[in-house]
Parts: C-alpha cells; sequence; structure tokens
C-alpha cells in the first residue's frame, strides 16, 4: 500500500478520542525519537528530554515520501521545537507541523502524555 499523506491529519487535545497505549518510555532514547504503528499510520513520537516534552508527527517525510522523520535530529529554533529530516533536512515545527525551511504542506502532529512509565499518542479516530 502506497502511503499517502491523506493519511495524516492532525489532533489537537480536544479531538482526541483515543488515547493509544504507544509503549514505555524506555523504548524511546533521550532527545530523540521512535515509530509506532497505529492503524495504517506510522507516527514519530519525540522525547526531547532537553525541553522535558514530548512530541508525536506523522513518520512521513512529505518532501520525498519517506518514512523517516522518527529518525531526524530534533532541536530548537526561536524556541520552536523542531524535527530535521535526515534525508535532506527539511525541518518541521514539532508543536504545529509547518515547515519551517521551505514551502512544503504542514506535517500533522499529534498529543502525547506520559502516564506512569507508557506513553501515550492521542488520535480522533
Ligand atoms: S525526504 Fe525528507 S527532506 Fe527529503
Amino acid at each position: 500500500m502506497i502511503s499517502s499523506l491523506k493519511t495524516y491529519k492532525t489532533v489537537t487535545p480536544d479531538q482526541v478520542k483515543v488515547w493509544f497505549n504507544a509503549a514505555p518510555v524506555s523504548k524511546f532514547p533521550k532527545n530523540g525519537g521512535a515509530c509506532i504503528k497505529y492503524k495504517d499510520k506510522q507516527i514519530a513520537v519525540f522525547n526531547f528530554t532537553r525541553e522535558g516534552r514530548w512530541y508525536a508527527c506523522q513518520n512521513l517525510c512529505p518532501h520525498k515520501m519517506e518514512m523517516v522523520l522518527s529518525r531526524g535530529m530534533i532541536g530548537e529554533e526561536n524556541m520552536e521545537p523542531k524535527v530535521a529530516c535526515p534525508l535532506h533536512k527539511n525541518t518541521f515545527s514539532l508543536e504545529n507541523g509547518k515547515h519551517l525551511n521551505g514551502g512544503l504542506e504542514a506535517i500533522a502532529t499529534y498529543p502525547v502524555k506520559v502516564e506512569g512509565d507508557i506513553v501515550y499518542v492521542g488520535f480522533s479516530e
């Protein structure tokens, strides 16, 4: 099946209907990401230890439609958390998915919460 950008749509905290049990905290590298699967979606989840925050976005980079964003470097630009695609360094905001160094379509972002030792990602369906 060819993954399509249409599979991914940003979910805001008030739209969450399902908190998906993604994995224990220990499965996510500090200041790095890992990929999880929910239904037909691949989601990149980031443990931004430096900020003490968690983020999730589509794993699909809209540049060449590669499932790679979970392997991207994370950092900050003007206080905005971002991920850089490991292939050609397009960078996206982890807050709102905006493409920060060009005109690509924004990526979808998802709410994350940690309860106990478990990381949950919020989905609307
Ligand atoms: S595939 Fe991500 S920047 Fe090119």
